[in-house]
């Protein structure tokens, strides 16, 4: 039996953070109903390969791979997951205007499958003085926007940002650009190890298309009720 679609107009992402398959379609399936997307991580596709993403929900997701390599090797890797279907994929800004425009012609060969090539600026783990011992002299802040816009302009579709950036990569960047947003906790949720968080409401009126959660649904007590509740909470 085939699996059932996501439903369409919910822009919530749920992170299936885990490196168990069977974990990982139990989630999916009872999260289907509230879920837009479901997003696949290193750890999941690095234990379980493309017959894993296959297995979990037999719907299009957002494979989160990060991909940052010379041009011709991360288009390759684009082209390697287009039967797939992702409709989300990521890489890093930083690889460059070349590497970016590989990923996103490579992507052309999906036709009007083409996943969205989400470019990641700056990792939320670096701050000034980490990004100063790579010898970057610019703030998070300016470097994120500088990134960004190269990402935009060699023809990523969209960006995975922080809550706290949407606001201002909305404004320098316009409406076409997606952005996707993770660092999302519900009111009165655990931080976790997120830093700066902004509730999903809050999330979406700083301007993401998309937001992502992991944690405050799949480790909830009920993860289905916690996902309708967040999706209850931006009407
Ligand atoms: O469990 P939690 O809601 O914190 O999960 C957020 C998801 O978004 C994780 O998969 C994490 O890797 C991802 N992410 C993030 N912050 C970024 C980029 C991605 O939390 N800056």
């Amino acid at each position: 039996m085939p699996a059932a679609s996501p439903v369409a107009d919910s822009p919530l992402i749920v992170a299936l953070d885990t490196a168990d398959a069977a974990q990982a379609s139990g989630w999916a399936t009872s999260l289907m109903p509230h879920a837009g997307l479901f997003k696949l991580g290193l750890e999941f596709f690095l234990a379980h390969g493309a017959a894993g993403v296959r297995g979990v929900t037999g719907t299009p997701v957002f494979l989160d791979l990060k991909l940052h390599d010379i041009p011709n090797t991360v288009a390759g890797g684009v082209r390697a997951v287009l039967p797939l279907r992702p409709r989300m994929l990521t890489i890093h800004a930083a690889g460059g205007s070349a590497m970016i425009q590989a990923a996103a012609q490579a992507a052309q060969a999906a036709g009007s499958a083409r996943p969205l090539i989400l470019a990641v600026t700056v990792l939320t783990s670096l701050d000034q003085a980490a990004l100063h011992a790579i010898g970057v002299d610019a703030s998070p802040a300016e470097q994120v926007l500088r990134l960004a816009r190269l990402a935009v302009a060699a023809g990523a579709d969209g960006l995975v940002c922080s809550p706290h950036e949407a606001a201002v990569l909305r404004q320098a960047l316009g409406g076409d650009v997606t952005l996707v947003v993770p660092g999302i906790r519900p009111a009165g949720a655990a931080a976790g190890d997120q830093a700066r968080t902004m509730t999903p409401r809050e999330a979406m009126q700083a301007g993401a298309d998309w937001i992502v959660v992991g944690r405050p649904i799949t480790a909830a007590p009920d993860p289905a009720a916690a996902a309708a509740a967040i999706v209850a909470s931006l009407r």
